[in-house]
């Protein structure tokens, strides 16, 4: 693996099936929650550069936590708060704020760092300038070492392998003896402000390359989103009817995509209860984190039963570690 910034780049030589590659990455990732330290000198005397455009509280302390796991050091580097405010477009004539070009700063971070890792988001105000992943693309052009995505503008992948490995475990729990596909349903929540996109953008890339749940994508009419993610997801509008026999109900909220980054309607009865959750097979309930608590999520099914935030929220370490020890052992082999 030379880069992780969406499911395709779980592609190897040895395993060209996308579903076989996820499959494996699943499975490495929970034999290091089985052993965590089991390579821990793979990665002695590599560094790993952990850039932040934006704040974080999982996502740093989980992959920061994987690398010590590889026995790899790694450096936080809050660009945001503490960098000089970079410069991503060429030929830009940098007479305003930014400080330094991309194309300066990233060759020397790339000499500083073996694997460099990057957080950026989207402005969501522009959505071609979004969905071009300007920043994360600019660093891997000018970078020249492996990059992974801590998030980008548009997706999200650490936290979907963490959403298939979270969902696959449990299945295992459950010695799945039906061999029935689990129903997976994604679902829209109301929200105070304007999200991006990415995570919901990222758990349809991820679910419909898995091939192993029915999927269902369920949203008020104005939350349409890009089809290049969500094609092969039955979509529903009526949150009621998707949420029949659900097995795992993800739930998260994101702003307007085609009439960009707006909040429309925001109806409080999209909010997962207890009583919605009568609908379903017993669903367990998945978030990512933060979650505005009795706005998107009630406290009933956080504090309840089958919440399994807090366990998806642990399992980012297995997935982050997985994909790091994926990186080195592919740079040791070139
Ligand atoms: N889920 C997630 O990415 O959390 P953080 O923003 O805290 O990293």
């Amino acid at each position: 693996m030379k880069q992780f910034i969406q499911v395709q780049d779980v592609l190897t030589p040895a395993h060209p099936n996308i579903q076989a590659a996820i499959h494996q990455l699943v499975t490495e990732a929970l034999a290091y929650k089985a052993h965590p330290l089991k390579d821990n000198h793979l990665g002695t005397h590599l560094r790993l550069g952990m850039l932040f455009l934006n704040p974080s509280l999982r996502t740093r302390l989980s992959t920061q936590v994987a690398a010590a796991n590889l026995g790899m050091e790694s450096i936080v580097f809050n660009v945001d708060k503490e960098g000089w405010a970079l410069e991503f477009e060429e030929g830009a004539i940098m007479s305003g704020n930014t400080v330094e070009h991309i194309k300066d700063a990233a060759p020397i971070l790339g000499n500083y760092f073996d694997i460099l890792a990057i957080r950026t988001f989207p402005s969501l105000k522009n959505r071609e300038d979004d969905y071009s992943e300007l920043y994360i693309n600019q660093f891997i052009h000018y970078a020249g070492v492996p990059v992974i995505s801590l998030e980008s503008a548009t997706l999200h992948p650490l936290q979907s392998l963490t959403d298939i490995i979270t969902i696959q475990e449990d299945l295992l729990r459950k010695a799945n003896t039906a061999h029935k596909k689990p129903k997976v349903v994604l679902t829209w929540a109301p929200h105070v402000k304007p999200l991006p996109q990415c995570v919901a953008n990222s758990f349809a890339q991820w679910v419909n390359a898995w091939g192993a749940a029915d999927f269902v994508i369920t949203h008020p009419e104005d939350y349409t989103l890009d089809t290049r993610f969500t094609n092969g997801a039955t979509i529903i509008h009526n949150q009621t009817e998707a949420l029949q026999d659900a097995d795992y109900v993800y739930v998260k909220n994101w702003s307007t995509y085609h009439d960009y980054g707006k909040v429309y309607e925001n109806d409080p009865a999209w909010m997962l209860t207890n009583e919605r959750l009568a609908l379903t097979n017993q669903a367990k309930v998945m978030h990512c984190l933060p979650v505005r608590r009795n706005v998107e999520l009630s406290d009933e099914i956080l504090d309840g039963p089958n919440s399994l935030v807090t366990t998806e929220a642990g399992n980012r370490v297995w997935a982050a570690q997985a994909v790091l020890a994926n990186m080195i052992k592919t740079s040791k082999q070139s």
